[in-house]
Formats: C-alpha cells, structure tokens, sequence
C-alpha cells in the first residue's frame, strides 16, 4: 500500500470556482494532480488541495488567503485569478515564507512587490507589447489610442506600451480610461470622444467582459467600419472563444496578440481527454473550450508538485514564537519552515509542460512566441512575433514572404490596409487659412464677392500647388480656404499672426507664400518646401558691351585670321601651279602670275573670281576652297551680326557692401522677413524703402536710388523670379543668396498629416506636375526668352575649324603632288639627258614648268588659229598672255583675231621679259624634247616650233 509511505501536503487553491475560467482551471489542476501521481507513483509527497473561492472579490480572495494560511497552514498556494486579488496575497506570502504560484495574474505590477515567495506561472503583460508595436510599425501608423481598464491589471501594461510605442515614433495622443464598473452610457460617451479624434488606431486591454460591450458599442458608433484599427491584448485574445457570438460579430476585423502555444500530440491528448473529464464534473456546461489559463494551471500545478518532492518537505506547520499573542488576525500566521526550501525548488524546477518550457527566471515565465490573430468569424492566425524574428508569417521557417503577416481582413471588412486616421469628426473640412494681401497676386489670390464678403474663389501659385499636393495624397481629404484677412480686404494680421493662428487652433492649416522659418516652426509644423529657397538681391541690368571702330574684327580671333590669310595664298599658289601651263588666264609676266594668283584667290572671298579654272586638279582645290570660305564668311557674319546686335547685359551692382558703402536705397517686400536679412547686413535703416507689388518695385528702380528709389531689391527667390520675369531685360538676380529654407504649407505642431503632405510635395516637385504649375503661372506673364537661347558672341577662334582647313589644304596639297607626279612622268627625258650638266637639266625643266603646255586641248584650236593668224611673225604663244585683261571677253566671245592682232607689242615685251619660250632664248633640246613626249601630237606643230626656233 504505497499511500501508507506517503507524506500529504497541504497547498492552498484560491480561485473564482463559479467562473467559467476557474471552473476550468480546477479541473485542470486536479487532472494534473493526477496524471502527475500515477505517473510518479514512487513519490513520497502528495499535494492536498484546500480549495476557497475568492468570489471575484479581493476582499474574499485575502480572507480565504488568510484562512489558508493560518488554519490550514499551507506550505504553498496556487492562484488567485486575477491581478488585484494576487497583489494582497502576494504580500501575505512573503510574510509567511509561503510561496504563491499564480498562473493568470498578468499585471507587470505585480513585480514591483519584490516578493522571492511570488511565481508568475505566465507571461506578464508588458511581454506582448513588442508584438503590438511591431504590428503598428508594420503598417505604420503614426498614433495610437489605448483603451483600458481603469485597474491594476488595465493600466500597468501602460507605461511600457507607451515606451514601446515611443521608441517607433508612434504618439500616443490620449489614453482612454474605462472604469470596471463603468455603464453603457459613458462607455458610449467615451467612445465618441475618440471618434471626434482623428486617430483610428485603437489597442484595447480590458477583460473580455467590458471589452465585449465596448465592441458592441464601438460597433453601433461606426468605430467598427472601415479606416479604423482595432488591436487587443491577450486578455481578450485568450478567452475569444468564450464571447459570445453576437461579440464576436461585431468584432469583425480586430487584431489580437495571444501567447502562443505549440500544437502538439500531447496537448490534444489532454485536451479530449479533459473535455470527457469536464462534462462529467459539470454536465450542465456544455459548451466550453479549454484555455491557456487551463494548460497554465495544469502546468503549474505539476511544477508545485514537482517542488515539493524535490524540497523534502518532512515537518509541517509554522513557526510562531515571533507572534505576540496579542497580535491581530492578520499577523497572526507564523512563518513557514519549509518556506525557503520550496523557494529553491521552484526556482529550479524546469519541465516541459503543455504550454512549452516551464522554468521560472526571477519568479517570470518566460516569453517565447506569440501568435497574432485576425477576428474573422471566429480567430484566424494571420502570422507570429518572436522577440528575435519580429512579425513572421509562419514560426518554423526562416520567413522569405515579403509581406510579415497573411492578408487581413479590416474592420468593414476592408481589405486594404488603413492609414490609422482620418480627418476629425464627420464630415468636418480641413480650415485652411490663406494670406490676404495686396500685390505678388500670383501666388496666393482672392477674389471676394462684393455682396457678401465671402470669397468666391482662390488661386495662385501656391494654391495650384497645394491643390495638386492633395490629390497625390493616398487618401481625400476636404478643405475650405479662409483667409486670414478683414472684410474690407485687408490683412488681419502680419504672416507670424497668421501662423500663430494654427498654433490657436483657429486654422488646421496655412496654404500660401509662408516661408519655412525657424521661430516660425516653434508654433507649426512646416511641410517640405515647395520652391526655390534662399533670398536674393535683384538689380538693375545694362548692357556692357564696348562697340568700337574695329568691330569688324572681334568675331574672329586673330590666329584665325591668320591661317585664313596664309591659306588665301597658298590656296592661290596651288591654283597658279595647276593652271599657269594650260590657262591662258594664268599666263603672263611672273609680276602678272602672282598678281592674277592672288587675285583669283582673294577673290573667292566673295565669289567674285572670273578666271576660269580649266584643270580638273585645280577645280578640285578650287571647289574644296569654296567650301571653306563659304563657312568662313558665313560664320563671320553670324558672329558680326551677334556682336552687333545682341545685348550684353551685365548687372550694375554686384555686391553688396558695395551698395552700403556707396549708401544707396534698397527695396524689400512688405512685411516679409527679409527686412530681419537686411538689418543683419548692416543697411541703414532709412536707406530701407518698402513696396507692395512687383509694379511698386519696378517704379521705386526708375526712380533711382538717388531720387528717393531704390538700387537693389531683396528678395526671396521665388518673388524675385517673377518680378525678373515681368522685366527680363531690365532686372537681374544676383548673388549673394541668403539661404531660407522655401515656400512651405504649415501645420499644427505633430499633425499626422505633415509627413504625408510632404512626402506628396515631393512627387509633385519631382513630376512634371510642378513644372506646369510654374509655367502656367510664371512663363506666360514673362516675354523673356530662355536664357538659352541668347546667341553667344564670343569671337569665333581657329579651333572651330581648323579641321576645314586641314581638308582643303589636304586638297590642295594632293592635287600638287598628282600634278607634278604627272609632270615629272611626261618630262622625265629632259632630266635623263645625260648630256648637259645636271644644272643645266634642272634650268631646262623648270622652263618647260613655267612655260606654257602646248599640248593642252585648251591650246590645240587655239594654237592653230594663232599660227595662222600670226604665221611666223610672232609665234610664240606666250604673246598671247598680255590679253589677260580682256580674257573675259576672250573667254566669253573666242575674240582670236582681236587676240592676234594685239600680238606684236606684246612679243616684244615678252621677250623683254626672258620668256623661256620666246624664239631667242628657246634652246634647240626643246624641239627634241616636245617630240618625244608628245610624238603624235606634236608632229604637225614641230615644224612651225623649229622653224619659229630657227
Ligand atoms: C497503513 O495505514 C493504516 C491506516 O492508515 C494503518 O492501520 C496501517 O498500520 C498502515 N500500515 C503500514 C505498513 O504503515
Ligand atoms: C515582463 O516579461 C518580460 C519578458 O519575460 C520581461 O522582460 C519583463 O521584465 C517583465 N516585466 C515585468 C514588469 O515583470
Ligand atoms: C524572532 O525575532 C527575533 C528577534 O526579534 C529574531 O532574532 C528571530 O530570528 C525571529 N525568529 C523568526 C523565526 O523569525
Ligand atoms: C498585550 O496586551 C495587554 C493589554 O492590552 C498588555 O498588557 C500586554 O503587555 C500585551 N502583551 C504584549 C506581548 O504586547
Ligand atoms: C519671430 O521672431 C521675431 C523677432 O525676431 C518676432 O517678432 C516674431 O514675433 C517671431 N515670430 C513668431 C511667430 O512669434
């Protein structure tokens, strides 16, 4: 009989037994102690449960604690169930060394009573915030409410939440605090209140008996439809199954964080097992499901039973030669003497339990996974969070899907994910205040109706702007433009008052030319800017350019010029050297040779040239020549006409300390900042004249500085831009440019809705979108041509066609050498001639060079007529080279005879001029040597050269 050698040991069990959490705990427990025994039926200890219900009152749950302690003497206690009854036992265990091993009480609180003698057999509250951050982050959203109990167990997870939530830069900005106790009205109350909120973000810890009629009311509210993000704690999670059905369908949507628990094979043993074993203790109670505050008191109850083995526990009762006898009842329980050997035991107790890894570090479970869920007609497991991994889909694999967590179904049974806010109240617009002001009307402008002094529309720039920033916005959002001005059209009040009305409240926004300042943004959140920043100083321009009697010269550099020269004469040499033997244009005295060379070739300069070119080598160089000077005169004109015509303007001022040392007047715009710039830099302040509109500005620089105008203007770029823009060619913007930040729209301080304006301003300024803003409202109203499209003028240098001219000189220098190769070939005889000296050979070549080629068909018709005309009189046909004057009517008419009959003079001045041909000097080789080269053709002219010779 084993139970003889066994040693019973009295345990305390407190726990609410009418509940349905309790009912199932204590079948639970017992089954534990159960299968615990029959498993280690060697076991010299055995557990004796005293069980007390603490009638969910903390007030029975102490007496039954005190009773347990003093009357049954106790070595340890399991439970109570929840957090406020846990905390006054816990007390009571640490005085009496008797250890209490809760398996629900969650509140983080608790720790804070350092008692060695508490056991949290579960995971504290604070455990699963991670969980609940790492969904907020996930979609993130930028706020959040919590709403909880107003108890122990609702508002200690509160700090770290609101630490966890910080540490993602998640505001929280309100909390919403339900008492236990509080009815349908001021749940309704509070409920709306939130709904006023823009904040669509709510993270409920509460009991699932409040948390249920919460849902049922947020439900009716419309807290329950699409936009809005509902997040709870385990403490509804784990108990979803007991709510009721039409809860749960107004829960539809909601996320919920629970302690994970692993499925196994031992576990669903268990659990069949305790449904028969729960139906035959309570067969009224059909339709429960066991819970993990069941499988946690299962566990725990085993590691309670494992502890007392392991501690040996062999006397009982307590020690109480401390206690006065005239103690009172609650002091008047002793001191467990088994107390720190069950310490130790538990603290080193470790198993594998149903719910996983049972070991106890500092007196806490530990946290492992949790599960995340999807209300969707009862809970769908929609991914994990593990401290280490953070959200997965699935817990085992190495998660590789993009997205953390399965598809979730929404509240209004939305699928896409919200954006956690919405603008505040029903239907409510967004007040957007707008400047009211004279001039610059480009960027902000009212129109108001006369009658009613309402204003009927508002444009401008920034308005455009502004409108094309809300529509990139992912979702609508509603606005009315009030401006911020009197009924008489008048500004109520300086920008720094207009921003500081969204710091009041009296405006949700301010849309217009608000630059980004810095004592600006103590007051409002500012947007990205929108435009250019900086201010810059305008001045008046003028042009610059000195236009003198050598104009003429400036579009080409003078190397240019050169090269141009030295190719006008060697293009005239080549064209000499090709034509001289076969054109009668060419021929002549040397003087005259040179002279009609460079003539012809000067004179390609405008195509004026009338010696005809007859050579196809010469053609050749001629027609790439042309090429050339076509392009040379052509950009020489371009240029001259640039230089001439096109202004160079240059601004008159360019430096700042220049305008305050010579003390002149300076503009600036009305009210703007740019007058704080201005002081800085140190400008008198009577130099400083203030105007209204871009015409006020422009009227104050005709004036002139010394007329009571201005010089300069400051200004920011934007406005600068436009008023350069309306008098291009008067105006200019020049450096230095004092850095701003830009135009930018201004919010209340921490509005949600900063970021996504301008994470929208960026896809306008980065599209093409603003780009037609700008145009549409600052290119039409400027007749200023594109910087870009103002024709240089500098001079036009050698580098820009240096390549042209190494085609034609390539050209001509090919036709050189083709022409001499040819020549050599022909008269190569002449210098074989072994029988003059080498001297004499090279005199005779050259002579047959210079002299004319009689051979050319251009000379054949014309060489018969001439010797017949002239017969032996004056044969040479060199005679004929003075006619070049009248060769254009030679060319044009073939005059021979005229030609013929003004030979005589000429002769002799040709053989004045030791023509190498003439009949005096002609040596008798020639005859041999014509022969030879041309045998054919010259046979019928060699007897009138010899006889002419002779
Ligand atoms: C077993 O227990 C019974 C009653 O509790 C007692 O009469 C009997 O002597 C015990 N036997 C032994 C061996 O201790
Ligand atoms: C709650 O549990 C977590 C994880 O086990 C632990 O880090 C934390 O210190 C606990 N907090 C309190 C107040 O006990
Ligand atoms: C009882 O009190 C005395 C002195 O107050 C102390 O030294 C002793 O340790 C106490 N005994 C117990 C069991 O606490
Ligand atoms: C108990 O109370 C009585 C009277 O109230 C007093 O005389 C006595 O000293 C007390 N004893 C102790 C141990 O405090
Ligand atoms: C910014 O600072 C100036 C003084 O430098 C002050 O006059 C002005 O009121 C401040 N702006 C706001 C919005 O308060």
């Amino acid at each position: 009989m084993s139970q003889n050698t066994t040693v019973p040991v009295n345990v305390g069990l407190v726990l609410d037994i009418n509940g349905e959490v309790g009912k199932v705990a204590l079948s639970c427990i017992n089954m534990s102690l159960s299968d615990f025994y029959n498993s280690n039926s060697h076991y010299k200890t055995r557990l004796i449960l005293n069980t007390r219900d603490s009638k969910r009152d903390v007030v029975a749950a102490a007496a039954a604690a005190l009773d347990l302690l003093k009357n049954v003497q106790v070595q340890a206690m399991l439970g109570p169930e929840n957090s406020m009854q846990t905390n006054f036992i816990i007390q009571l265990g640490n005085k009496s060394q008797v250890p209490i091993l809760s398996f629900s009480a969650t509140s983080p609180s608790l720790t804070s009573i350092r008692s060695p003698y508490f056991f949290r057999g579960a995971l504290n509250d604070s455990s699963q915030v991670g969980a609940i951050t790492a969904i907020i982050k996930a979609f993130g959203w930028r706020e959040a409410v919590p709403i909880y109990v107003d108890n122990q167990y609702g508002e200690a997870m509160i700090p770290s939440l609101t630490d966890a939530l910080q540490a993602i830069d998640t505001r929280v900005p309100y909390r919403s605090v339900i008492s236990p106790l509080a009815t349908d009205d001021q749940i309704e109350k509070e409920l709306y209140k939130l709904f006023t909120m823009q904040t669509r973000v709510y993270i409920l810890h509460m009991f699932p008996s409040l948390g249920s009629r919460i849902f049922e009311k947020a439900n009716e509210i419309g807290l329950m439809n699409k936009g809005c993000v509902w997040i709870m704690t385990d403490g509804m999670t784990n108990l979803l199954r007991t709510l009721e059905p039409s809860v749960i369908d107004s829960m539809q949507g909601v996320i919920g964080v629970r302690p994970h628990v692993l499925k196994t094979k031992a576990l669903e043993n268990f659990r069949v097992r305790w449904k028969r074993n729960f139906l035959q203790e309570n067969p009224s109670i059909v339709d429960v499901e066991l819970n993990i505050f069941g499988l946690l008191a299962y566990d725990a109850t085993r590691a309670l039973a494992e502890a007392v083995e392991k501690a040996g526990i062999t006397s009982f009762g307590f020690d109480k030669t401390n206690v006065s006898r005239n103690a009172t009842d609650l002091e008047a329980f002793g001191i467990s003497q088994n107390g720190p050997k069950l310490l130790q035991a538990l603290s080193s107790t470790r198993f594998k339990g149903l719910t996983g890894d049972y070991i106890f570090v500092d007196g806490q479970l530990q946290s492992s996974a949790f599960e995340i869920i999807n209300v969707n007609n009862g809970a769908r497991g929609i991914g994990f969070w593990t401290p280490e991994k953070g959200l997965t889909q699935k817990l085992s694999s190495n998660s590789t899907t993009k997205s953390k967590l399965k598809p979730i179904i929404w509240p209004g049974d939305s699928t896409s994910d919200p954006k956690g806010w919405e603008v505040p109240t029903n239907e409510k617009k967004l007040r957007i205040g707008v400047p009211v002001k004279k001039g610059f009307s480009y960027f902000v402008n009212l129109t108001i109706d006369p009658k009613t002094q309402e204003p009927t529309s508002v444009t401008g720039y920034c308005i455009d702007v502004f409108k094309a920033v809300i529509q990139e916005l992912p979702y609508a959002v509603a606005y009315d433009f009030v401006p911020y001005g009197q009924p008489d059209g008048s500004s109520s009040g300086s920008y720094n008052d207009l921003i500081y009305q969204v710091f009041l409240g009296e405006f949700d926004a301010v849309v217009g030319d608000i630059t980004i300042l810095l004592n600006r943004s103590n007051y409002v959140d500012f947007t990205l800017p929108y435009t250019e920043s900086g201010v810059s100083m305008i001045v008046p321009i003028k042009d610059s350019k000195k236009r003198n009697a050598w104009v003429f010269l400036q579009p080409l550099t003078w190397d240019l010029w050169v090269t141009s020269g030295c190719f006008f004469i060697f293009i005239g040499f080549v064209v000499w050297a090709l034509e001289h033997r076969v054109n009668e244009d060419f021929r002549g005295p040397a003087r005259h040779q040179v002279g009609t060379s460079f003539w012809f070739s000067f004179s390609t300069m405008v195509f004026s040239q009338r010696e005809r070119v007859i050579s196809n080598l010469a053609r050749f160089v001629v027609i790439v020549w042309y090429f050339v000077v076509l392009i040379l005169t052509q950009s020489y004109t371009a240029s001259l006409t640039s230089l001439l015509t096109v202004e160079q303007l240059q601004p008159t001022i360019t430096d700042v300390k220049m305008l305050i040392k010579r003390g002149d007047n300076v503009g600036y715009q009305n009210g703007s900042f740019v007058l704080g710039i201005l002081k800085q830099l140190r400008f008198d302040e009577r130099k400083l004249v203030v105007y209204n509109s871009p015409e006020e500005c422009d009227e104050l620089f005709q004036k002139g500085s010394a007329n009571g105008g201005i010089a300069a203007a400051f200004e920011e770029i934007p406005y600068g831009k436009l008023l350069v823009g309306q008098h291009c060619s008067k105006y200019t913007m020049v450096e230095p440019t004092f850095k701003t930040a830009g135009f930018g729209f201004a919010f209340p301080l921490h509005s949600p809705l900063v970021h996504d304006v301008s994470k929208a301003i960026l896809t306008v300024t980065e599209g093409d979108k603003m780009k037609e803003i700008e145009d549409a409202w600052f290119k039409k109203h400027s007749g200023c041509p594109d910087a870009s499209t103002v024709v240089s003028s500098r001079s036009l240098g050698l580098n820009s066609f240096w390549g042209l001219f190494l085609i034609a000189g390539i050209a001509a220098i090919l036709a050189l050498i083709i022409f001499l190769a040819v020549f050599v070939r022909q008269h190569r005889n002449v210098l074989k001639n072994s029988e003059s000296s080498l001297l004499s050979r090279i005199r005779i070549f050259l002579r047959i060079f210079v002299s004319k080629d009689l051979s050319a068909h251009t000379f054949k018709d014309k060489g018969g007529i001439q010797v017949h005309s002239m017969g032996a009189t004056e044969a040479s046909p060199d005679s004929r080279y003075p006619a070049s004057p009248s060769s254009y009517s030679q060319h044009a008419d073939s005059h021979f005879g005229f030609y013929g009959e003004q030979g005589t003079p000429r002769t002799e001045y040709g053989n004045s001029n030791h023509n190498p041909n003439s009949q005096a000097q002609a040596p008798p080789e020639i005859v041999s040597a014509v022969e030879l080269t041309n045998p054919d053709q010259e046979i019928a002219r060699s007897p009138q050269v010899v006889r002419e010779n002779n």
